[in-house]
């Protein structure tokens, strides 16, 4: 059985996801433990909920983003984790954190990269008229929301929507791709070679694998 931490900085409906995805074996899998950075994140609830340890570490409580990382990394080690998520977690990674969990370290951002990396993706596709929008699944790199996008998922942007309703609308979609794309990593079929992903032996193009 392969072994999943999940990084969370608050509602962690992602997280939920992968939990009901555990639990329903579609994943292959079980989560050993959440981590969060802030400690009233709702999705230490969830965690503890489906019986999963759940830790909240302060940076406040550290000396710098390094320091904090390295505590991190320490405990997430005690899992010895076969594959480390994010979801929702809001926080720059230290270099160190990035080189030490290469390869085993996926996030999920709320646009179609390489659109619209940081924050605030929904607002901007809103301001820019966008006629789509969406999520992409990718592993961690150097480069902020710049590593190899594995699977993305678009959905329509309306008239009239605000970031409430494309919020909604994108985050439906989350729930369904990461699930799959954490199944197919603890399934040994998915795997980053050379700063690129690669399923089932086969390179994926720049947008992933559903855009071939
Ligand atoms: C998700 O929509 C995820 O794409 C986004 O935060 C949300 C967390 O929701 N992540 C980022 O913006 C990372 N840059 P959740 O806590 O309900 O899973």
């Amino acid at each position: 059985m392969k072994h999943i931490v999940v990084l969370i900085s608050g509602n962690g409906s992602n997280l939920q996801a992968i939990i009901d995805a555990c639990q329903q074996q579609r994943i292959n899998g079980t989560i050993s433990a959440v981590f969060s950075n802030k400690a009233g994140a709702y999705g230490l609830e969830r965690a503890s909920e489906a019986n999963i340890p759940a830790h909240a570490l302060s940076p406040a409580d550290y000396d710098g983003r390094e320091a904090f990382d390295r505590e991190l990394m320490r405990q997430i080690d005690a899992y010895a984790p076969d594959l480390v998520v994010l979801a929702g977690y809001m926080r720059i990674l230290s270099p160190a954190f990035v080189a030490h969990y290469t390869g085993r370290l996926i996030n999920i951002h709320p646009s179609l990269l390489p659109k619209y990396p940081g924050l605030y993706t929904h607002r901007q596709v809103l301001e820019n008229g966008d006629e789509e929008h969406g999520t992409s699944v990718h592993f961690v790199t150097d480069e902020l929301d710049g590593g190899p996008v594995i699977l993305q998922a678009s959905v329509p942007v309306f008239d009239g929507d605000d970031e409430e309703i494309i919020t909604a609308r994108v985050q439906h979609q989350e729930h369904a791709i990461y699930p799959l794309v954490v199944s197919w990593f603890v399934d040994g079929r998915l795997e980053m070679r050379a700063n690129q992903a690669w399923l089932d032996g086969k390179a994926l193009p720049a947008r992933g694998y559903a855009a071939d």
